[in-house]
């Protein structure tokens, strides 16, 4: 099946980026509202891309969703749509196109970027216009990290405390010019990934005797990373990233039975990267819930980290990103 363009005239589109936690989100207060058990702090990636566009339209008889070019079904997206309806009080569905310019084949995390262009692009669509924590909160009934794209720079989510989620939404902590790190995304495997975050986080939950000391372990965590952002203390940062990392995984690894995403050269890239450290070139690690490593240094070290990345035995490519901008319709001006 092929798109037409004129079925796209008068749609709006919206672009978000990826983001990375520094410090991780993994578990959640209330599956059903989607709130987190605890708070995170991340940075918003300016290279990983999601563009969406949508356009309500009477004579649909159900959601249509193009991406990256083709038609697919998705009722998590017809979900998060009949909650924009009922917001903006109207019954119509909606064509939805959304592609990533990053590849997603490689198992990267798109549903951030992705329900954070969707949030915003659904909602304008619909006549609506959400305050930034207001679109926080929806993209977050999409997915727990989206919440945090809708900022540019670095971003901090809060677990709230109201049963309803209303409190549950990220802000900004400081903005994309703030400090100028690179996050250099050392791509380690191929495919899918393995354990889906909703599901592993749901187990790790119920089954794991380390989620409970992790998530008494996270605030302060968020109060050492949130501190060293605003100070630009890179050594500071470094060691609370890689901590809330390994503690987050070591809960994961725990449960029954274990999660476990690194594969043997997720590994050798946390003892390069800790060896280059040692050397004297500020640089660390962290890791999602998957295989690839995620290193972060100075602007002025990205070429020569990126080099020695990429000799590593096993390494599919390495992306380079920076601190981007907050989700944006395009045409408008970005904040
Ligand atoms: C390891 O946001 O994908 O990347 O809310 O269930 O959609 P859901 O989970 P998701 O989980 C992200 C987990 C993580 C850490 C992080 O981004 O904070």
């Amino acid at each position: 099946m092929t798109q037409e363009l004129s079925a796209w005239r008068g749609g709006i589109t919206a672009i978000a980026h990826s983001n990375i936690a520094l410090i991780k989100y993994w578990g959640k207060r209330d599956v059903t509202l989607n709130l987190p058990a605890a708070g995170s702090i991340s940075m918003t990636l300016g290279g990983l891309n999601t563009r969406t566009t949508v356009l309500f339209d009477e004579a649909l008889r159900s959601d249509e969703l193009w991406l990256n070019g083709q038609r697919v079904d998705d009722p998590k997206m017809s979900t998060f749509l009949d909650r924009v309806r009922r917001m903006a009080g109207r019954a119509d569905f909606a064509r939805v196109k959304t592609a990533n310019d990053f590849p997603t084949a490689a198992g990267l995390a798109s549903s951030a970027s992705g329900f954070a262009a969707l949030a915003l692009a659904a909602t304008r669509a619909a006549g609506l216009s959400l305050e930034p924590h207001e679109l926080s909160i929806l993209a977050r009934l999409g997915s727990g990290s989206a919440a945090r794209s809708i900022f540019g720079g670095f971003a901090e989510m809060s677990a709230g405390q109201a049963q309803d989620g209303q409190d549950s939404f990220a802000h900004q902590l400081a903005g994309a010019d703030h400090w100028d790190l690179r996050c250099l995304v050392t791509l380690c495997a191929q495919g899918p990934k393995k354990h889906g975050s909703t599901d592993a986080m749901i187990h790790t939950a119920q089954t794991s005797p380390y989620y409970e000391p992790w998530i008494d372990d996270v605030p302060q965590a968020l109060d050492r990373a949130r501190a060293a952002i605003l100070s630009r203390d890179f050594d500071a940062l470094a060691q609370v990233s890689e901590e809330s990392c390994l503690r987050m995984h070591a809960s994961a690894m725990a449960a029954g039975p274990g999660i476990l995403y690194w594969r043997g050269v997720t590994v050798e890239l946390m003892h390069l990267v800790r060896e280059l450290r040692a050397q004297g070139m500020p640089c660390f690690f962290t890791i999602d819930a998957g295989p690839h490593v995620k290193v972060f240094c100075l602007a002025s070290s990205a070429q020569a980290l990126e080099a020695k990345l990429r000799e590593v035995d096993g390494v599919l490519g390495v992306l380079v990103t920076h601190p981007g901008q907050g989700a944006w319709v395009e045409d408008e001006h970005a904040s």
